[in-house]
C-alpha cells in the first residue's frame, strides 16, 4: 500500500465545489443551473448520500454529464468497528463508482444509534479520547482498503463534546494512525472552538494541515440556551466570523488541498454567490 504522500499525489485536484443531499433542489440550490451560471464555483459536486435513499436524479445528471463528484456518506458510524459491515462497504463503493467519485468522505462520529435506519438517525461527535481515535483510525484504513477509495474523515458538528482531547488533537491522531488525509470543516471547527470557549485558532499550531485534502465552509445560526452559546449548523448563509478567520489562516498552509466546498445546498443561487466570491478572494490570496 502506498503512503499518504504517494496516494495524495495521485488524487485529482477538484477545485471549488458545491454540495447536495437527496432531493435538495426542491428546497434549495438548483445544481445544474448554478453550474451553468457560475462554473468556477461549481467545479465539482459533493453528493451527500445514504444507501437508504440512494443518489437523486440531479446528482446522477451531474455525473452523467461528466462532472466531477465526491461521495459524502450520511450513514456510517466511522467511530464503531462493528458498523463497518461488508454489505455497507460493497454497496457504498458500488454507488460511488457508479457516479465516478474521486473519494469517500463524511462526518466522522455516529450517524445512527442502534440499527442503520433513518428512524435511528442522529449525528453525534466521537468521544474525544485516545481509544476512540485509534478505533476510528483502524476503520478509516479498513474502509480505504476494502472500498478501493481514499477515505477522508471530517470533523463533525455538535453542541456538546465529551472526552479529554482537543478536537484537532483527536483528528491528528486519527489521520496519523490511518496514514490518511482529512476533510477539515472550518465551520464545524469554529463552532467547536466557540462552545468550548476557545479562540478560533486554538490547537491549529501543531496540527498537520498538509494532510487536509478538502475543506468545507458553511453557515450557521448562533443562539443561546440557559446562558450558554450554541450554533445551529443549518448550512444557511450566515457564515461566522470565526469561520472566516480559520479559513484565512489554514488556506496558505494546506499544501495538498484538492477541494473546497461551500455547503449551500439549502439556499438560492443569489444568496450563495457573495460567499463563493469571498472564498475565492481568500483562495487566490493564499495561492490555492
Ligand atoms: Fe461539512
Amino acid at each position: 500500500m502506498d503512503s499518504f504522500v504517494e496516494r495524495a499525489r495521485d488524487l485529482p485536484i477538484l477545485g471549488t465545489g458545491i454540495s447536495t443531499e437527496f432531493g435538495a433542489r426542491h428546497s434549495g440550490l438548483d445544481l445544474l443551473e448554478f453550474r451553468r451560471r457560475y462554473p468556477n464555483f461549481a467545479q465539482f459536486l459533493e453528493i451527500g448520500a445514504d444507501l437508504d435513499r440512494g443518489i437523486d436524479d440531479d446528482a446522477r445528471a451531474w455525473a452523467a454529464a461528466g462532472g466531477s463528484v465526491t461521495y459524502h456518506f450520511l450513514d456510517l458510524n466511522l467511530e464503531e468497528s462493528e458498523d463497518l459491515d461488508a454489505h455497507w462497504i460493497e454497496d457504498t463503493a458500488a454507488a460511488a463508482r457508479e457516479v465516478g467519485a474521486a473519494w469517500l468522505c463524511g462526518d466522522a462520529g455516529l450517524w445512527h444509534i442502534g440499527p442503520r435506519d433513518r428512524g435511528h438517525g442522529i449525528l453525534m461527535p466521537p468521544i474525544l479520547s485516545q481509544d476512540s481515535a485509534l478505533e476510528m483510525a483502524a476503520n478509516v484504513a479498513a474502509l480505504r482498503e476494502a472500498s478501493g477509495f481514499e477515505v477522508l474523515p471530517e470533523n463533525p458538528p455538535a453542541h456538546v463534546f465529551v472526552g479529554p482531547l482537543h478536537l484537532l488533537d483527536y483528528f491528528a491522531r486519527v489521520i496519523d494512525g490511518a496514514d490518511s488525509g482529512m476533510l477539515l470543516d472550518v465551520a464545524h471547527l469554529a463552532v467547536y472552538q466557540r462552545v468550548q470557549g476557545n479562540a478560533p485558532l486554538t490547537g491549529l499550531d501543531g496540527f498537520p494541515l498538509e494532510r487536509v485534502l478538502e475543506i468545507h465552509v458553511a453557515g450557521g445560526t448562533p443562539f443561546e440556551w440557559q446562558g450558554r452559546p450554541f450554533v445551529d449548523d443549518d448550512h444557511g448563509t450566515q457564515v461566522l466570523e470565526e469561520t472566516w478567520t480559520i479559513l484565512e489562516h489554514v488556506l496558505p498552509l494546506t499544501s495538498n488541498l484538492k477541494a473546497l466546498v461551500f455547503e449551500g445546498e439549502r439556499n438560492a443561487i443569489e444568496e450563495v454567490v457573495p460567499i463563493f466570491e469571498r472564498i475565492d478572494i481568500l483562495r487566490k490570496k493564499a495561492g490555492r
